[in-house]
């Protein structure tokens, strides 16, 4: 199938993977981004592939929403702002960008439908991932006490107080929106199937899992750990790790996640559904940084364990794959080895300016690191 996509956020990390993979696969792409600073610097020249078509424009924007959607057969929805801690205090950005934006796509698709639209939701929206509770029984709600309380015992635990462990995350474990972030991707997941049907329109949603890979915004220090480490060892500082380290993800490579998306625009019986995108594989907050190390000749560099948690940080999710392959046929391909070199060359080539000690002030300021 060929047709005109327009991929709003397209000129950010995961929008060019998109763009790049609708493209190889004969389709033509339109981009709808505004460029934010933090995002994309001060470079006026985001690195498209030029063949996409770009309109610079905030997606509130009325009528730069509706000019992006002239003979648009479908649209990837990717524009958003993603980073966890800081929706915390900018909460009227976020809540702005990504609800109102949502809202306001909908609301102009209705003058001018298109066949799907494909949502990028997050992970973020289950909070803690599932667990399984010493009688084997499978935990939803688990939740970290004693961090409330004030100890330093990172794992949730079941009410009794016993230890928990954790399992893959499906999609039907009820959503824990614990962040504004995780709240504006709920949002914007609902719009999209409650807007889609009546209007004829077909909906379908992925929870992305942690994506990395190169071209990720290196100097914005709210989203990513890969890509905050990459840049600590790139400018030979050591990487914060939070908590004890053991905290476990699922890292999934944004071409994965690209190829996902182009599958998730055309496949008939991904229609009106709602799928976990990751790689299948779990892996520790320290496995990874030690990985990275590796992988830019860093071993020398000792990460500094902070041995506090951010606010509002779930312990352990990762992801469970088989609705995304049973359904969508879709199966991660990028060995996680191979992805960091691949990393690790691209940062070298890399100026990144390190923010996180600006975004440790911040995140202290406010108390939101504990
Ligand atoms: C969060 C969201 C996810 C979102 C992603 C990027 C949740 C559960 N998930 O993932 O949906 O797509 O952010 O915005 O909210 N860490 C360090 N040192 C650092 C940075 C991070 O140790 O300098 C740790 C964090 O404490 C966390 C892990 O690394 O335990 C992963 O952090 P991050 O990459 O920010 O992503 P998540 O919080 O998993």
């Amino acid at each position: 199938m060929s047709e005109t996509v327009l991929v709003t956020g397209g000129a950010g990390f995961i929008g060019r993977f998109v763009a790049d993979e609708l493209l190889a696969r004969g389709n033509r792409v339109r981009v709808l981004d505004s460029l934010i600073e933090q995002v994309h610097g001060s470079d006026p020249a985001p690195p498209l592939n030029p063949e996409a078509e770009l309109i610079r424009g905030d997606v509130r924007d009325k009528a730069a929403v509706s000019r992006a959607l002239e003979g648009v057969d479908s649209v990837v929805h990717l524009a958003a702002e993603v980073g966890v801690g800081q929706s915390m205090y900018e909460v009227e950005r976020y809540t702005s960008t990504n609800d109102v934006g949502t809202a306001v796509l909908f609301e102009a698709l209705i003058q001018q439908p298109v066949r799907r639209v494909v949502t990028a939701s997050s992970m973020s929206i289950y909070g803690e991932g599932l667990y399984r509770d010493a009688e084997g029984r499978l935990v939803e709600d688990a939740e970290r006490k004693s961090l409330r309380d004030g100890q330093a015992n990172w794992e949730p635990v079941d009410a009794a107080g016993r230890p928990l462990t954790p399992v893959a995350t499906p999609e039907w474990k009820r959503p824990n929106l614990a962040s504004i972030y995780a709240l504006n991707k709920y949002v914007q997941e609902r719009t999209t199937h409650i807007m889609a049907a009546p209007y004829g329109i077909e909906g379908v949603c992925l929870r992305l899992f942690n994506v990395y890979g190169p071209g990720q915004a290196l100097s914005n220090p709210y989203t990513g750990v890969l890509a905050i480490f990459a840049s600590r060892f790139l400018n030979g500082q050591q990487p914060l790790i939070f908590e004890d380290g053991e905290q476990r993800r699922d890292f999934v490579h944004v071409s994965d996640v690209a190829r996902a998306f182009a599958d998730a625009l055309v496949l008939p019986q991904a229609a009106g559904g709602t799928f976990n995108i990751g790689s299948g594989n779990d892996r520790s907050v320290t496995e990874v940084a030690t990985e990275l190390a590796r992988a830019m000749g860093k071993n020398d560099v000792a990460p500094e364990i902070v041995g506090k948690a951010r606010v509002g940080d779930i312990r352990h999710c990762f992801c469970d794959t088989s609705l995304a392959r049973d359904r969508l046929g879709f199966e991660a391909r990028q060995d996680f080895g191979d992805g960091l070199a691949v990393l690790a060359e691209w940062v070298a080539r890399q100026t990144a300016q390190d923010k996180v000690e600006q975004m440790r002030a911040e995140l202290e300021a406010r108390g939101l690191v504990a």
